[in-house]
Formats: structure tokens, C-alpha cells, sequence
């Protein structure tokens, strides 16, 4: 989705919400000003730039056994030539690499469904590709439609299909005139901008040399915000579920803004749901009609502040109660909101598990893991005997980063069990919630959300009722506890060499070294703020991002150290205050958003969702090979403060990436980002997604072509029209070798 910043982006930005007024401090940066050089240098773990054979990862879900990972002889990875930045409406890869187009916006699924005509005249999208692809996961189909560990020709692609391109509240690619931008909305645009929403599972095979999906695949299906979703885990039941759909509070309808995705160890689908606050409205004087209750500064939290306008005005399209359940102020007299769908909001924001080989499974919302922005879920290494790690972040500016521990103990024979949905039940219906809290000499600690902690059962801001009302509410329970407000947390993964996990942190325009209001003051784990020109415009706050890694004692342990593996910056920037990587031309990237650890070669995938370096390259992709936490250095920045004293932060840099470690390896059309990365266990066919070509268009251009931001996919000789669309990729190596090398 479009970042702050985006040249020519119209609308509000929904995904770089603030809601995090909180008072809990960012970091103790006196400390961190006091720490030395000295006693932050640790010992560093070397780690060869090899392959790792992956130990988990893998859908185990299949009788196959599992795939050899051999890499050949004269293999090296990134032994490819870097891709130049660049600014053309294409996907650009290195030499000796192919993309081609798999599956696009509006690509029909089913049987019956006639061709994409690209025109706003097509409606049925519950049987189509949806919009925005996002992240993505391979799930292998053996030979005779059985899940296959090891299959490399043919699997489910579970695709997210987060957002839409919008301007004034219409998704205007997808209507003929470009929809209405007033309110009300119409009912027959607002079923299109529904539909095009939420996840869907494709299947995918090679056919001769040729990547395709599977049109009228009994596998093939669609999720959207309408399909009959069931809550599992601590918030099932509870009174802040009740709606009229759900008056017992066990179900709600539907998936919304999907974005990063995370595969379970017993081999079903996770997604995120992200930004889903925006779609609902709330009216003017609804704190009053809620008689001022304690649903107003969870409300308030998560970005509904009454009177807050949605972001397509879906709820104005008629009064059938498909409509109605996104106004989500208090309507009715009962005292339960079974008459209404003032709680409707709190059936949003989880982690949903989906077992993509099953249609007959109950999808669920997994909520032991909490209710926020989600993006991806990323597995701890596999221990039988001990619990299971779940790492997950929050994409807002100044949220935090979470895990979840899981009560049951790993059991090897999980890895391919009889019902994969009763597993997730198992694993990750009951366990332990914790946030993040990063120390200035490189350590840190994960707090338990529970009302066993006296910050959260006496917190003043929130009266927590049980865990059900902590894990709908987590980041009223993480205010509580004080945990360390991030740029951003977007997606994350686990380094399958040593289990170490990333965290994308993709900006702040918030940090300032002597901030006002909300903004927050650089910290060791947040350290930067500064000024980069993006043609004549300043941009300020941490404008570009960086990656942070953890090394957790366990998987079940409440400490970690930490580093920044990378900061995204220019290559020209200030080394000494900006650009700490010390990046080159062939590396320098801006805004990380996807994250993607391939189990098969080991490569670290970074994917760029930029609206700062985009005057001068496209979004792009990235290869690293990293090292582990500890493995670099020590860098202090000193801030001049006109109101006194320098503020001197330290924080702790991975080693320089060399050209051997890291190098850019994608450029996307224009106005995308890049995003979802999944393999086939061979490692030598990859998928990703291109989302967002030509988000900067103005829906006044609509009827001209030539003025739209970007033609892709149609400028390949993809499908109908000229309008752009999302679309996954294949990208395969001429020499049959593997993505990479
Ligand atoms: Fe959907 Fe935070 O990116
Ligand atoms: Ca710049
Ligand atoms: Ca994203």
C-alpha cells in the first residue's frame, strides 16, 4: 500500500496511521547517550555466506518425503550481476533471468468465468483475481492433487489481495467511469471494491517450460470480506464480539486488507490483516451514544476516533446489513450490540489460519496473537519438546513488535497431521502474548501481556476485563507496559541458518530529535532522523527505513540481543549519520516492506514499498546473504538540539554488507511495490508480487491511457486494456539454475 510521501498519490495515506499517543517512553536515550563504544562491542559470530539446509519452513503436510536441498557444486549465491535502479515501467531483473506474468487482477478462477475485459465493465471479482496482491506462500500438490512437500510443477498459491487503488473513496481501475467520489456510494461499485479484498488460493502448475494457473481448478477459491470466518482462541464468545451477524460472538464475516502471510508448521496458510480500521466509519457523537464507556479509547487506539469517515464509504451503499456493518458507531438499545454493529470493529485485525487444501475447513482468526496491523508471522526454529515462537508486527507508526508462545509443546508428528485446522487449534489457540522492549546495550526483553503484570490489571488509560480484552486490545495492554515504539514494524522472518528473526521497520516520519506532539525522539533501536531531498521536496523523520534482528535466548525465553542487520538509505547519503550500512549503487534501497527468508538457499528477500527514493528508482528487490546479531560494530549519532545539549544516540550496526552479501536483484514498474515472495522447494522458480502499477494516477486521466503512471501488465502483451493491474510473477533462472545464484 502507497507510503507517506508518494509523489503523486491523492488520497489519504491508510497505511501510515498514528495512533500511538501513548506516553510510555520510546527508549531510555539518556542511557543509550552513555553507553560507549567499548562495552557495546560484543563478540561477533562469523557465519559463511553458504546455504543453509533448511530445518523447518517447509509445509509439512504431505506423505512425499522431504525435498533433497543440495546445492549444486558451482553454485554461488548472488553470483549474479546487480540490477541498476531504475525508473522504467518494467520489471527488471538480471541477465540471465526471466519473468513472465502468472496471474492478474481480475483473471478469471472459474469454469465459467468469462475474461478479464480490463474495461470497469467486468463485476463478478468473487470469482476473479482480487486486487493488491500481497504476501504469498507456495502449498505443493503432488501428481495426484495430494499436499506435497517436495513438488516442484504444480501447488496452491494462497495470495492476499490487500487493497485497492483509490483516490476520493472510489477504486476507480475497476469502473467503467471511474466510480462515484461522493457519498452515498453506489451498491453496484461498492460489491466490486468488496470483492476485490481479501485472499485467494490459485493453483499454479508448470506446463512444458511454462508457469500458469490452473483456471477451474476445484482448489481455486476466493475469500473476501463476506465469507463466514469463525474466532478461535480467547476473545471466542466474548462480549466485545457481539454483533447482529454474530449475537454469541463466535463468528464474523470476512477478511480484509491481507498483507504479509506466514506458512504453520502442519501446513496452512496465515495472513495478516493490516489496515482494516479504515474501512469503517463512526459517527460524530458516538462517544456520548456509548455513554462514554471504556469502548472509546479502545476505539480512539485503533484509529476510530468518532466521526471518522471510512475509507470507501461502503457503509452508505443501502441498508442491507452487508453495508450497514461498516458504520461501526452504536445504533441500537440493546446493551449487548447485538442490535447493531458497534463491536464489529473487534472482529478485524487478527492473524487468520486457512487451510488452503480444504475448502469444507472453517477459516479462523487465530486471536491469542493478538489484534493489531498485522503483517507476516514468521516461526521460531522447531524444538520438539518445547513451545513454538511466533514472531508478528505492527504497522503503524510508533507501534511494537510481538510474539506469541504457544502452551503446547512442538510434537514432530504435527508436521503432517490428519486435520491440519485442529492443529493451529492446538498450537495457537492457547499460549502466551508477549511485546518487545529493545535496551540501549543491545539487549532486550519480551513482556507478557496478561493481567498477572500490575501495569496492566491497574492501568489507568484502560480497565482490562480478562485476556479475551487484552489480545482485542494489545497495544492498550503494550502501552501499558511500556514497550519500544518502532518505525513501522512490517514484515518479518526467521534466518533459517541460526534462527535468528528480521524485522523490516520501513519509516517514521515521526522521529525527531527534538520532537513536538506526537513525534518521538531517535533511540538505539530507531536511531535515525534526518533530512533527504526528494526533488525539491525535504523529507524528514526516518525516511528510509532499516531491518532489525533479534537472537531470542529460546523460543519460550523473555530476553534477546539485537543489531540493525541493514539501514536503507541513498549510497550518497551522510555515512556517518544516514547512511550506516555504508550502502553502494548496487545495494542502496529505501522503505523495506516484504521479508522473505528462502529455507531453500537461505537468501534474505527484501522488497521495498517506497515513496522517499522513488524520484529516482522504481521499488525494487533485494538478495542478502547476513551474518547474526553482534556481527558488526558500534555507530553514535549526535543530534544538535537548538533547546540544549546534544543528544548523542548509540546504536549497534550489522557488518557492511560487501558486494558478495548484497545486491539488488529486482526494479518493478512504475508505481508499484514489491511484495510476496515464495519458491518452489527446489529454489528455482520464484514468485512475487507486483502490486500497485500505477498508483499514481489521477481518476481524472481515467479515459487517456497515455497519462496513466504505468501500463503494466498490458505493456508486456498481458491480458485486455491498458489499465494497470496487480499481478504475481514468475521469475526463473535460463541456466535451470536456482533464484539467486
Ligand atoms: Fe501491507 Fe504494512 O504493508
Ligand atoms: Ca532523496
Ligand atoms: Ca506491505
Amino acid at each position: 500500500m502507497k507510503k507517506l510521501n508518494e509523489p503523486s498519490s491523492p488520497g489519504v495515506d491508510f497505511n501510515d496511521d498514528n495512533s500511538n499517543v501513548s506516553a510510555n517512553p520510546t527508549f531510555d536515550s539518556i542511557f543509550a547517550a552513555r553507553m560507549s563504544r567499548r562495552n557495546l562491542l560484543r563478540g561477533s559470530m562469523g557465519l559463511a555466506a553458504t546455504v543453509a539446509i533448511p530445518t523447518f519452513g517447509l509445509a509439512g503436510c504431505g506423505s512425499d518425503s522431504d525435498p533433497a536441498v543440495v546445492p549444486p557444486a558451482a553454485e554461488k549465491l548472488l553470483g549474479f550481476t546487480p540490477v541498476a535502479k531504475s525508473l522504467a515501467d518494467v520489471v527488471s531483473v538480471p541477465v540471465g533471468y526471466s519473468v513472465s506474468v502468472l496471474y492478474a487482477l481480475g483473471d478469471p478462477l472459474f469454469a465459467t468465468t468469462t475474461a478479464f475485459k480490463n474495461d470497469g465493465s467486468d463485476a463478478d471479482f468473487e470469482n476473479r483475481g482480487g486486487d493488491h496482491h500481497d504476501g504469498m506462500d507456495w502449498f505443493g500438490l503432488s501428481s495426484s492433487g495430494t499436499p506435497s512437500r517436495s513438488s516442484n510443477d504444480r501447488g496452491l498459491l494462497a495470495i492476499n489481495h490487500e487493497a485497492t487503488t483509490d483516490e476520493a473513496l472510489s477504486s476507480f481501475f475497476l469502473h467503467a467511469n471511474g466510480g462515484k467520489t461522493t457519498l452515498p456510494r453506489p451498491a453496484v461499485e461498492v460489491d466490486k471494491e468488496v470483492a476485490i479484498h481479501g485472499v485467494a488460493i490459485v493453483e499454479t502448475r508448470k506446463n512444458g517450460a511454462k508457469w500458469e494457473y490452473v483456471q477451474g481448478s476445484s482448489f481455486n477459491r476466493r475469500i473476501t470480506p463476506l465469507t463466514e470466518i469463525e474466532i478461535a482462541g480467547p476473545a471466542r464468545g466474548n462480549a466485545l464480539l457481539v454483533t447482529t451477524y454474530s449475537p454469541n460472538g463466535t463468528k464474523t464475516r470476512g477478511t480484509l486488507n491481507n498483507c504479509g502471510t506466514g506458512v504453520t508448521p502442519w501446513g496452512t496458510s496465515l495472513t495478516g490483516e493490516e489496515n482494516w480500521f479504515g474501512y469503517f466509519s463512526r459517527g460524530a457523537a458516538d462517544n456520548a451514544a456509548r455513554g462514554a464507556d471504556k469502548s472509546v479509547a479502545a476505539l480512539n487506539r485503533y484509529g476510530r476516533a468518532q466521526g471518522t469517515a471510512s475509507r470507501h464509504g461502503w457503509e452508505t451503499a443501502g441498508t442491507d446489513d452487508k453495508y450497514a456493518r461498516w458504520n461501526n458507531s452504536k445504533l441500537g438499545a440493546s446493551t449487548t450490540g447485538s442490535d447493531d454493529y458497534r463491536n464489529e470493529m473487534n472482529g478485524m485485525g487478527y492473524i487468520v489460519e486457512i487451510d488452503p487444501y480444504d475448502k469444507t475447513k472453517a477459516i479462523k482468526k487465530r486471536t491469542a496473537l493478538g489484534r493489531f496491523a498485522h503483517e507476516s508471522a514468521a516461526f521460531s526454529k522447531l524444538v520438539v519438546g518445547q513451545p513454538l515462537a511466533i514472531y508478528m508486527g505492527d504497522d503503524s507508526r510508533n507501534e511494537y513488535i510481538y510474539k506469541f508462545v504457544s502452551n503446547a509443546n512442538w510434537d514432530a508428528a504435527d508436521a503432517s497431521p490428519a486435520d491440519r485446522m485442529a492443529t493451529g487449534d492446538k498450537y495457537m489457540d492457547a499460549g502466551k502474548l508477549f511485546v518487545a522492549k529493545f535496551s540501549a546495550d543491545g539487549t532486550g526483553s519480551w513482556v507478557e501481556l496478561s493481567l498477572t503484570n500490575a501495569l496492566i490489571s491497574a492501568y489507568a488509560a484502560y480497565k482490562f476485563a480478562d485476556q479475551a480484552d487484552i489480545v482485542i486490545n494489545a497495544r492498550l495492554a503494550a502501552d501499558a507496559v511500556g514497550a519500544t515504539k518502532m518505525d513501522r514494524p512490517e514484515w518479518n522472518g526467521v534466518n533459517p541458518a541460526n534462527g535468528e528473526v528480521y524485522f523490516t521497520l520501513t519509516n517514521n516520519s515521526n522521529r525527531r530529535a527534538e520532537p513536538t506532539g506526537s513525534q518521538t525522539a531517535p533511540d538505539a533501536a530507531n536511531p535515525r532522523t534526518y533530512s533527504d531531498l526528494k526533488g525539491t521536496a525535504t523529507q524528514l523523520g526516518n525516511v528510509n527505513g532499516h531491518i532489525v534482528r533479534l537472537k531470542d535466548a529460546s523460543n519460550a525465553g523473555i530476553t534477546f540481543t539485537w543489531d540493525v542487520y541493514l539501514f536503507g538509505a541513498e549510497a550518497s547519503a551522510d555515512a556517518a549519520k544516514v547512511n550506516l550500512s555504508s550502502l553502494t549503487s548496487d545495494q542502496d534501497f529505501s522503505s523495506p516492506d516484504g521479508l522473505w527468508f528462502s529455507p531453500y538457499t537461505g537468501i534474505c528477500w527484501i522488497q521495498t514499498d517506497d515513496g522517499a527514493y522513488t524520484d529516482v528508482t522504481n521499488c525494487m528487490m533485494l538478495a542478502g546473504m547476513p551474518g547474526a546479531v553482534g556481527d558488526g560494530t558500534v555507530k553514535s549519532i549526535t543530534y544538535p538540539r537548538a533547546t540544549g545539549g546534544d543528544l548523542v544516540v548509540s546504536t549497534r550496526v550489522g557488518k557492511t554488507p560487501t558486494a558478495d552479501t548484497l545486491k539488488r536483484f529486482l526494479v518493478g514498474p512504475s508505481g508499484a511495490e514489491i511484495t510476496g515472495a515464495t519458491e518452489t522447494p527446489d529454489g528455482k522458480t520464484m514468485f512475487i508480487n507486483i502490486q500497485h502499477p500505477g498508483e499514481g494516477t489521477l481518476q481524472a486521466n481515467l479515459a487517456d491511457p497515455t497519462k496513466y503512471q504505468s501500463q503494466w501488465p498490458a505493456n508486456t502483451g498481458y491480458g485486455a486494456g491498458k489499465r494497470p493491474r496487480s499481478a504475481t510473477i514468475v521469475i526463473t533462472k535460463n541456466d535451470g539454475g536456482r533464484i539467486g545464484s
